[in-house]
Parts: C-alpha cells; structure tokens; sequence
C-alpha cells in the first residue's frame, strides 16, 4: 500500500467521523435522546481534533470542530430578506380567535374544512437559515423584516442548529424559520453566575437570547446555551414540497431541526380554543418561556390564496397568554428575619395581576440585590412571575421615577430584637446575631420545630407559635413542653378542649425517630433527607456528637459546607444545652439498628423527578428521596431506576418510556412515600 493510499484511508476514516458525530449533535441537541456517553463522545471529537490539526486542508464549514466560535467581528453585515419576514396580528381573546377563523373561511369562500396547526409561541428571537445544497450559508436576524444582520458566525455555535441538512438530496435552497430562545434553566444558571461575579444580569430569557445573538464576538454566544427551534420555511427550491404546514414541519424535522413536541392539529377554531385552555394549564411547567400560541392555516394552498396583508399573514393569528411582566409601584420595603437570622428585603408593590395572580409581594433577596436593581420607594418597577417562581423585580424604570423617591435603607441592627447584624465576607445574605434571643428566629424555629415532616405536634400552628412567643408564654423549644392548659386559655379561639388536646399532642409528639428529631433541629443546611442519612449512619445522638468533620465527610450525600455546619450547631454550647434539655423533657425515639436496610430502602436507586409538582415543592421531593437512601439525577439514562412526572414532563418522560423505566404521577409518589415511611 502507498502513502496516498494510506492517507485516502483516512480520509475515509475522518468523513466517516464526521458524519457520526454530526448524528451524535442531533440526537442530543435535537432529539433529546443520545446513544453514547458523553465520554465516548468526547473521546470521538479528540479523535477529529487530531486528525483536523494533521490535515487543516479537509476541515469543511460543516464540521463539528467548527462550532466553538471563530473570531470576532467588527460589525455586523446587513442582510436583505429574499422574503420578507412577517410579524403576527395577535388576538386576546376567545371571541378574536373566533372573528379570525369567520376571516379565514370567509376569505376562502367555500365549505372548506379547515384545519389549524397550533404551536406554542416561543418568546426567544426570529432567527432565518439559508441552506444552499444542504450546507448553512447564511444566518440572520428578523431586523425590521425586510432587512437583517448577518449573525451566521454566532448561529454556528447553536448546536440545535445543523450546519448540513441530513438528507441525501437536500432542497437546492433552502431559508428555514424560527426561534432562538434560551430555556429557563440556562437562563437561571447565566444570571447566577453573572451576580457571583458582579457582571450584567438580564431581565428575563428573551432579552438574554437577543443578547447572546448579537454578540460580535461568537465565542460569547458559544458559552450560552441557546436553542433553536424551527417554525417554517422562506423559500424551497425542491422537486416535491409539502402540501400542509404540518408536513413541512415533520420535514424540517427530518432534515435535522428541531420541532416543538407540543405542536397539535385542530380540526376547527373550537379545537383551537381548547388547546389553549390545555397549553395555558402547563405553561408554568414548560422548560422555556412562551408568550402564547401561534394558529397557522395547515393547507399551504389556502396559505397562498390568504396572502398577507400590510406585515401579517391572513392566514396565521397569535393568541397571547396574560403577560408574565407587568409594571406597578413600590410602596414600601419592609425586611423579614428568616429562621437562621438571615434578612431578606421584602417589597410591598402596589397589587398587579401578573402571570396569572395578583402580586402585591416580591422578594428582594438581599442588599446586594437592592444596589444592583438601584430601586427606591416611589419607583415604578416591572414586576416578573414566570413559572411557579416566586415573584421578582426585574427593573426599575427609571424615566419614571419621581423627584421624591427614597432611597432603600438596610437596617443597621435586627428590625425585630435589635441585635447587631453580620454580613460575612463575600457573602450576600446579611444575618441577625440575636440567635435565640431574637423573637423572630425563635418563632421561625418553633414553627419548624412543630411542623409535620419534623415533630409533627398536631394543632400548633403558625399564628398559635407568634401567639405564644409574642405572649412570652415561651421562650425557647424547650418551653413547648412545659406548657399547660392555664397558660394557653386566655390566646385567641383557645377553649378548654382545644388547649388539652394541644398539650395531649405535644406530649404524643416526644416519641419520635432519630432522623425527624435531627430535621427539627433547624440545623443549616440539613433538610430532611440529610437528617435521615445522619440518623442512618450514624445510629445514636451520642455518636453523631462525637463524629469528626472527616467522619462526616465520609457519608454520602454529605459535602463540606453541611459538614461545617452540623460541626458549628454542635459546638455551640446554647444549642447543646437545649437538645440536652429536650432529651431530659423525654423526646426519644426507637434505636435505630446500623446498616439496618429498612432505614434507607432506596439505597442504590436513581430517581429523577420531572415536571412540575403541585402539592410538593422540587426540594421536598427530592429531600425524601434522599432520606430513603435513593440517588436523585438530573436526566435519564439506562441507570435510572424511577421517573416521577408531574404535568408538563416531556423529553425525560419519552425517554424513560423508550428505556423502559417506569413512571409514576405525583400523587403515586405521595402514596409510595407514605407506605416507606410508615415501613
Ligand atoms: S410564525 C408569518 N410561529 O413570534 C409568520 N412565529 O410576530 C411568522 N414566534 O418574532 C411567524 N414562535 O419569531 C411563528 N411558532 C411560531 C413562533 C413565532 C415564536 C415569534 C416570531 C416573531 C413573532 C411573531
């Protein structure tokens, strides 16, 4: 054999690569769902890198080497639009929804039976794609519709994006449509790390997807992980093209792009209607944002016969969903103290229907937070709920903003006992130093204390705990035991039956587990399925007093910072003399037997959860999960043991039911976890 031969060899071998590893990009980026390991994966694109360096003259445009960002540009260039692109009329209600269908049928003027493709408006930026003989030639922005900014090089970097089309005789030309967004969790994870390291923040994902697009530099856009997804076609220059909307989407789809799953056929505008209802119910739930839904005529002929008017088309119609950003007035920032003394700022807004719900509340986090925002009393702000997060200011506005309004002051001592306040370096939460003297920790302690997942004391809730300690009835936990009937009668709504049984529960309640009475310690960090891991391994109070920061460490599931922490609460002579105390008062729980299986039945499991959960939050879920001794994973592999899918799972669904894992509702899971702890 010949070096030439040799050397076509491999070049048949890097082709061969290529061509692999561009079905690898789709099936992870696209289709949600890959076939190898990311190790494998790694170890196939060194394996480019090494043949790329030897022979620079084979890399193509399409390689997958090519999507880290080239260099940075100057300017942007401009793009003219060979078709226009177009913007949607928008209906917000039913009854509109309605007139546009009576439009439509009219326009027609048959007894078509027309149907409708809806998809879900995805709130990200319009991107358009030219393909020339199957290979990406050219990306660019909406613009003003007619022309745009050639962003090709930062297009390259979106992996949802294929750089050649996967099919063996691609259209000649090709300009595919659609949406480059950035999912809620890229979005959360930028701007957490931007406030660690004091950069620029973005508003909501919309804004942070336009911002990553039109960087000059694609090497930023590269580090963002957006996405794009496609929703129709500019120009086709085919043999045989798609007769409806829906099969050129399952075309695009086949060619490489991603398609939203949620999209549906309606056979009228009634089925339209209901869609809505059903998307509008999981919009929450959804990993990205979207502002509402897109109706588009499925026929394209019909399409045609439409036509558009001034920008729209006749034959497509946006229904928006209530806006997740509304504007309102700050009138007032009141601070909270939080069962471990941390402070947090709490605005008091003028009452704003906003993502569903009136909103008169949003958190402020902490002073930093206050400085970034520079927000003051007075200001009109826009207030952002999206999903079931809590509510949050997004900005001020500031071309709104009054000659009086008053700058936000943070406390200088502990707005409830006047203790002094502590910030530690580098830390943003700033805390009250009052610990147990401090009225407000106290109750937060109590009502943890008392509540069900802790030690359960049936009756004691949280406006009876802010009774007893404003009353001073009690001072610390260890008070609760020596409450009697006398003492509680004069509270509000107390008569004598109900004041027995509260002392009857309180007593009741002393018999407890290990895990439960760790959990209702309040000790930072420590949720209650750390607690149950602590009791598991460690069996007694006695040998977890004793156990080294190391012998901590050793248990897993147990990291450095909650290891510090449980060492700091022990430690602290206060914190022993009241879990001495408590122990003296006869809280007490069964031995628990080391090793002993039942106490973590999971042990060895991997559960994911996905969707939304309505009646537990995500941490609780989790907590419990790990409490049994279960691994809790981000995604499904063929290592997964259990799916927990509340409404809206999607791509983790699919796959466990493709691998074949089982799945259960949240209600099941409430159940499963019921009969374990009750084991
Ligand atoms: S169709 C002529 N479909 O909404 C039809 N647009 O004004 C043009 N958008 O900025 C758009 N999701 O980027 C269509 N499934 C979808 C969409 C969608 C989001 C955006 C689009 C444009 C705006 C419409």
């Amino acid at each position: 054999m010949t070096d030439i031969d040799s050397v076509k060899e491999t070049e048949v071998v890097y082709r061969r690569l290529v061509d692999e590893l561009q079905q690898h990009n789709h099936r992870y980026y696209v289709l949600d769902n890959p076939s190898i390991p990311d190790a494998e994966y790694d170890r196939m694109m060194r394996d480019l890198d090494a043949l790329e360096s030897r022979y620079a003259h084979w890399v193509d445009a399409d390689s997958p080497s090519q999507r880290v960002g080239g260099s940075a540009l100057a300017e942007f260039d401009q793009v003219a639009h060979t078709q226009p692109m177009l913007s949607l009329d928008n209906a917000f209600d039913a009854q509109e929804l309605q007139e546009f269908g009576r439009r439509v049928s009219e326009r027609l003027a048959d007894n078509y039976s027309i149907d409708y493709v809806c998809e879900p408006k995805l709130d990200g930026v319009a991107i358009s794609l030219l393909y020339e003989d199957g290979v990406l030639k050219r990306a660019a922005t909406r613009g003003d519709g007619a022309v745009g900014e050639d962003i090709t090089e930062n297009a390259r970097t979106i992996r949802s994006i294929p750089l050649r089309l996967q099919h063996h005789s691609p259209p000649k030309v090709l300009e595919v449509r659609g949406e480059v967004y950035l999912p809620r969790d890229g979005f959360k994870q930028f701007n957490t790390a931007a406030i660690a390291c004091g950069g620029k923040t973005f508003v909501n994902p919309r804004n942070a997807a336009a911002g990553s697009l039109r960087q000059l530099d694609p090497k930023i856009t590269a580090a963002r992980p957006l996405q794009m997804c496609a929703y129709g076609v500019g120009q086709i220059d085919t043999q045989s093209q798609p007769e409806t909307h829906l099969e050129m989407l399952h075309y695009l789809g086949r060619l490489g792009f991603l398609i939203n799953p949620n999209i549906h056929l309606a056979a009228n505008i009634d089925d339209c209607e209901n869609y809505y209802g059903n998307l509008a119910a999981r919009r929450d739930s959804l990993p990205y944002d979207i502002d509402g839904i897109v109706y588009k005529v499925n026929d394209l002929e019909f399409q045609r016969r439409l036509g558009t008017v001034r920008r729209s088309p006749r034959w497509a119609i946006a229904r928006k969903f209530p806006a997740q950003e509304e504007m309102t007035k700050l009138l007032a920032v009141e601070f909270q103290v939080g069962r471990t003394g941390a402070i947090t700022p709490v605005a008091r807004l003028q009452p704003i229907f906003v993502g569903g719900v009136t909103v008169s509340n949003a958190t402020l986090h902490n002073a930093d937070e206050i400085a970034r925002l520079d927000v003051r009393v007075g200001d009109t702000v826009i207030v952002r709920r999206a999903g079931d997060v809590i509510p949050q200011i997004a900005n001020v506005i500031f071309e709104k903003r009054l000659l009086g309004a008053v700058a936000v002051q943070f406390p200088d001592c502990c707005p409830v006992c006047y203790s002094p306040l502590q910030q530690l370096v580098g830390k943003a939460v700033t805390r009250c130093t009052g610990g147990m003297l401090c009225s407000a920790q106290i109750k937060q302690a109590i009502k943890h204390y008392a509540s069900r997942r802790a030690m359960d004391i049936d009756g004691l809730g949280d406006r009876l705990v802010e009774q007893l300690v404003d009353t001073k009835c009690i001072l610390s936990i260890i008070d609760l035991y020596k409450l009697n009937i006398a003492q509680l009668l004069p509270l509000d709504r107390m008569g004598q039956k109900s004041a027995a049984n509260l002392v009857a529960a309180i007593e009741t309640s002393k018999l407890t587990s290990l895990g439960k009475f760790l959990f209702a310690l309040g000790i930072r960090e420590v949720g209650e399925g750390c607690a149950q891991t602590l009791a598991a391994s460690f069996g007694s109070l006695e040998a977890l007093l004793k156990a080294s920061p190391d012998e901590l460490l050793e248990i897993d599931g147990i990291g450095p910072i909650v290891a510090r922490h449980i060492g700091n609460f022990f430690a602290n002579p206060e914190a022993l003399e009241i879990v001495t105390a408590l122990c003296e008062m006869g809280v007490t729980w069964p031995v628990v037997v080391l090793g002993e299986q039942v106490a973590q039945p999971l042990r060895g499991e991997t559960w994911v959860l996905t969707g939304s959960l309505q009646i537990m939050s995500r941490a609780e879920a989790k907590d419990a999960l790990l409490g049994l001794g279960a691994k809790v994973a981000g995604s499904v592999s063929a290592k997964t043991t259990q799916l927990v899918a509340g409404p809206g799972a999607g791509s983790k669904l699919r796959k466990a039911e493709n691998l074949g894992i089982p799945a259960m509702d949240e209600q099941q899971f409430i159940d499963f976890l019921q009969v374990q702890r009750n084991r």
